[in-house]
């Protein structure tokens, strides 16, 4: 559903400070695929993330989506067919506006601009469904303003509202790793179920390893802008540590004598 075919991206070219991220990097993601993405400092993993979203234009290679040529194609366009979800639980939602007013945004994103949503309660009983999967009792927060909320809850938040809409696929980006341990778990929980519950495909860059083995039916990993490592089906699912670091160690060894 969504093909990366020889990517390349390269920071200030040119510039004493040129960096190389991608050189001819491909990526295919099947339907349904929910793939962990690890690798270390720089790897380009959030770089991946902002080339599939827009945000980043490439210098050269292509991008389908669903059979559509979505190289050249601009965020707020994309951003209809993708959500991304960052680190920072400020950027997800809108702090000044409650609970309600993020949901009916979020709900009406792609729609014709219309103010009346902000006051609109028709989609209260909707909503409170909605929340109530995240069992954080923020059905009986609609009101709130979302500055009120912990961190966690306003990830959660922010994955009800990126898969309101449905998304053809969901980016994260470390989204649970400003969020203290026992929180991040919930998180990872709920953002589980909601992309099981929605069929969704997603991309999830961790790093938190055990997140990576635990969750999803594929793990990528990442090294210096190449997928070095890429794991699926039930060689993913019996995958521990142990084995994910032999794979690690073959890899270097094949890298280091070739
Ligand atoms: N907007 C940018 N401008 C210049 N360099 C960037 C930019 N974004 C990322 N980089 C560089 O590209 C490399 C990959 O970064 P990034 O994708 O953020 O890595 P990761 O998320 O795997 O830690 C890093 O060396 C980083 O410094
Ligand atoms: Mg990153």
């Amino acid at each position: 559903m969504l093909e990366l075919t020889n990517v390349c991206k390269t920071f200030n070219p040119g510039h004493i400070n040129e960096e190389k991220v991608f050189d001819r990097t491909s990526l295919k993601v099947n339907k349904g695929d929910f793939i962990c993405i690890v690798g270390s400092n720089g790897a380009g993993k959030s770089t991946l993330l902002n080339i599939i979203s827009g945000k980043l234009g490439i210098d050269r290679g292509k991008i389908v989506l669903d059979n559509g040529d979505i190289t050249k194609e601009p965020e707020n366009i994309r951003c209809q067919k993708i959500s991304r979800i960052l680190q920072d639980p400020v950027l997800g939602t809108i702090p000044s506006m409650t609970v309600r007013e993020n949901l009916s945004m979020a709900y009406n994103k792609g729609k014709k601009f219309d103010f009346s949503f902000l006051v609109s309660k028709k989609n209260e009983s909707f909503f409170k469904e909605k929340l109530k999967i995240l069992d954080l009792g923020l059905e009986e927060k609609l009101g709130t303003v979302v500055s009120k909320l912990s961190g966690g809850q306003r990830q959660s938040l922010a994955l009800i509202m990126s898969a309101l809409t449905e998304p053809r696929l969901l980016l994260l980006d470390e989204h649970t790793a400003a969020l203290d341990p026992k929180t991040s778990e919930i998180v990872m929980e709920i953002t589980n179920k909601i992309i099981k519950d929605k069929s969704l495909t997603a991309l999830m860059v961790t790093h938190n390893i055990d997140h990576a083995i635990k969750y999803g039916n594929r793990l990528v990993m990442m090294h210096r802008g190449q997928m070095i490592i890429d794991v699926s089906g039930e060689e993913k699912a019996s995958l521990t540590k142990e084995k994910l670091l032999s794979l690690f160690k073959d890899v270097s060894d094949r890298s280091l004598f070739s």
